[in-house]
């Protein structure tokens, strides 16, 4: 078995500690305080959670959707497959070593997402992204940490929590979905989002395409028309 070799490493704004990329042969691996965030050989429910919410909206003139991280850039390549010419995707990242990561290391693990010509990159906090504008948004999909309960930033309570639900709701667009990735279920965000006034489907995903037995949850929460 080929060891795991340390590529770079980076600080995640607002005292989250350290970021790290390694590589071990063709497989690639982002960790933070040196727990695993994320595994190139494990993207099937961060693709259905960019399928499950365009889909929803691929049908609107010029869809404008939103993501929130970038990661290994596999929702946001699948936002792309899922969205037709006319449509804007903007992505959210909040550690500029992934940006560059992205352009790098990582960038043909996806497909090199970020040479579209659809796609917009904020270096941000997304939730500062989302405050930015109201009705601006067809899709908002978020995976910036393992769920509700973070794990990169303390910060990302925020967004899950009713005060930050309200604000993407009012970033929507009438009819918008609101997709959010989680690890585990949370039964008390469940009940959130239901509170903040969506119309709500949970669904389990298999974590890797059609193949072992783990499953990962997706929120689709609709902002009634
Ligand atoms: C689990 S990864 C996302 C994986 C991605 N869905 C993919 O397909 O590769 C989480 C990403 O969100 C970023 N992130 C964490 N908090 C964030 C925030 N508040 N705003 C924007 N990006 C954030 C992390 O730096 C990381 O790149």
């Amino acid at each position: 078995m080929n060891p795991w070799v340390l590529l770079d490493e980076a600080e995640v704004p607002g005292d989250g500690g350290k970021m790290k990329l390694y590589q071990r042969a063709f497989e690639f691996s982002i960790s933070v305080k040196n727990d695993e965030l994320m595994n190139s050989r494990m993207h099937g429910s961060e693709d259905a959670l960019a399928e499950l919410a365009c889909k929803h909206v691929a049908d609107r003139p010029t869809p404008r959707v939103l993501i929130g991280g970038l990661g290994m850039g596999f929702t946001l390549r699948a936002a792309l497959e899922h969205l037709g010419a006319n449509a804007e995707v903007v992505v959210a990242e909040l550690v500029p070593a992934v940006v560059k990561w992205n352009q790098s290391h990582l960038a043909d693990l996806a497909e090199r997402p970020l040479e579209d010509s659809r796609v917009e990159v904020r270096v941000s906090d997304v939730g500062l992204v989302i405050k930015e504008q109201t009705e601006a948004y067809d899709a908002i999909m978020l995976d910036v940490d393992n769920g509700p309960d973070g794990l990169t930033h303390e910060g990302n309570d925020r967004l899950y929590s009713r005060g930050g639900l309200n604000a993407a709701k009012a970033a929507l667009k009438p009819g918008g979905m609101l997709g959010v990735w989680s690890a585990e279920p949370d039964p008390a965000f469940t009940k959130r989002l239901r509170g903040a006034g969506f119309k709500i489907k949970e669904v389990t995903v298999r974590a890797r395409g059609k193949r072992g037995g783990r499953r990962h949850t997706i929120w689709l929460a609709e902002k009634k028309a």
